[in-house]
């Protein structure tokens, strides 16, 4: 799998693509991100890729050509399965979302930026618009970095134990259980008896019916 990030700002993509998992899931070759700098496909001199917006809104708007030269030069090097676009009005990124993405070839991620971009890049080169949340970000970069933190953990072999990618929250649209370490017991603190027990069909239920409570207390939503 490979992901190529446009963005205006790679250097805000630099530190968090290249720790842990999404550094080893890259050492082990099981995906290649490459970032792009947007400038480096302007035709202006001064290696511009916004302006003022028709109409006479506030705010810059990214151009189009950039983002067409951009992604035209990656598209004519291989496959692409989508080309997505980091938008606070785009579909809510979640678990299934990230399982389908893990499973895909090769995808774009063009970081929105300034006040918007050219809606015609929009319409014509881009396949998924996707938000990480309700909230507004400055850019699009952030988001792409947590995309890419949770499909890239979903990769086979991107984490050391699978087990622990499929007892993730939400995969199974259930929260977590609870998990402790030692000491059994910290100012007098104890861990539930249950888990020291050795008893394994117990621990499991046990670990199931607290998945259940956490989730129904905590994210009902969930559950219907
Ligand atoms: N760009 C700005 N805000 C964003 C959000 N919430 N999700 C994705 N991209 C964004």
């Amino acid at each position: 799998m490979r992901i190529d990030i446009i963005t205006v700002l790679p250097e805000l993509l630099q530190s968090p693509l290249n720790y842990s998992i999404l550094k080893r899931a890259q050492d082990k070759k099981l995906v290649e991100i490459v970032v792009h700098n947007l400038r480096d496909y302007s035709l202006d001199k001064h290696r511009k890729v916004d302006d003022y917006p028709f109409g006479g809104e506030a705010g810059m708007v990214m151009q189009i050509e950039p983002v067409d030269r951009a992604i035209t030069q990656l598209k004519s090097e291989r496959e692409y399965d989508e080309v997505i676009f980091t938008t606070p009005d785009g579909e809510q990124f979640d678990q299934p979302m990230a399982n389908q993405l893990s499973m895909a070839g090769n995808l774009i991620i063009l970081c929105g930026h300034y006040k918007g971009i050219d809606y015609r890049i929009r319409e014509h080169f881009i396949t998924k618009e996707v938000s990480i949340g309700d909230y507004v970000l400055t850019g699009g970069e952030l988001a792409a970095a947590i995309m890419c933190d949770a499909i890239v953990r979903l990769i086979p072999g991107a984490i050391g134990d699978e087990q622990s990618a499929l007892s993730d929250s939400f995969q199974d649209n259930l929260l977590a259980p609870p998990v402790y370490t030692r000491p059994a017991e910290y100012k007098g603190w104890r861990v539930p008896d249950v888990l020291l027990s050795g008893h394994q069909r117990k621990i499991d239920e046990w670990k199931h019916e607290q998945s259940l409570e956490r989730t129904r207390r905590l994210r009902p939503d969930l559950l219907k």
